[in-house]
């Protein structure tokens, strides 16, 4: 499973890429004003540290200006992935980009038949929201499940790139259903690395090893 991270926070991607683990970042309108950065210098800095996709979102609502914004996007590097809405227009456009060989991520999708016709609209990705729909009191892997199921049926290639992680059990039922990628926030990546016994263990064992006085040369 790929692991993509969902900030606009180039310190914190540069710090993630370092581990070697990490895949692709995913952004979004909103995460760049968190940022406080411009959008297209945000991108491009994003891009040139991490290797793989780097998702950049669109902002306009109909199919002849997204095609413009991508346009824009994508010529900041080969690894941005045009980011756009699950709508009758940003399906268009993303069938239009995808047939011209650029990336597509499709966001903002709640329902497997939304997915559905990501697929046949050719996105590279789709973003099921998993924690907006936990949110408002569904079960948000769930459709992921679901999306899975369909996309092995008619073979699909379609990644699922599962969105809007809260938690790192987010990431284990991602796993578990087989989706293809999970983008999550720095905060949460970093709690996959952690278990309390690690830590204890990791102190007893530095403290017996310093008893013993030796030293590894
Ligand atoms: C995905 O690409 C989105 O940027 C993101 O996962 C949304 O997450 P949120 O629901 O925490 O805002």
């Amino acid at each position: 499973m790929k692991f993509f991270v969902d900030t606009a926070d180039i310190d914190q991607i540069r710090e993630l890429a370092e581990t070697g683990l990490l895949d692709g970042v995913t952004t979004n309108p909103s995460l760049i004003h968190k940022s406080g950065k411009n959008f297209l210098e945000v991108v491009r800095d994003i891009a040139a540290a991490v290797a793989g996709p780097v998702s950049a979102e669109v902002v306009a609502t109909d199919h002849a200006e997204m095609m413009r914004e991508a346009e824009i996007l994508r010529k900041i590097a080969e690894n941005v992935t045009i980011k756009v809405p699950l709508t009758i227009d940003g399906l268009k456009t993303c069938k239009a980009l995808t047939s011209d060989g650029t990336m597509v991520n499709v966001t903002l999708c709640f329902t497997a038949n939304q997915a559905l016709l990501a697929a046949k609209a050719g996105a590279t990705f789709i973003s099921p929201f998993v924690g907006r729909h936990d949110d408002i009191g569904f079960d948000g892997m769930q459709i992921i499940s679901d999306i899975r199921i369909i996309y092995d049926n008619y073979d699909y290639a379609t990644q699922i790139l599962v969105a809007s992680i809260r938690h790192p059990v987010h990431v284990l039922e991602s796993a578990k259903i087989g989706a293809d990628v999970i983008t999550a926030p720095p905060a949460v990546i970093h709690q996959l690395f952690k278990h309390p016994l690690t830590d204890r263990g990791l102190e007893t064992f530095a403290s017996d090893w310093a008893k013993t006085g030796q030293t590894i040369a």
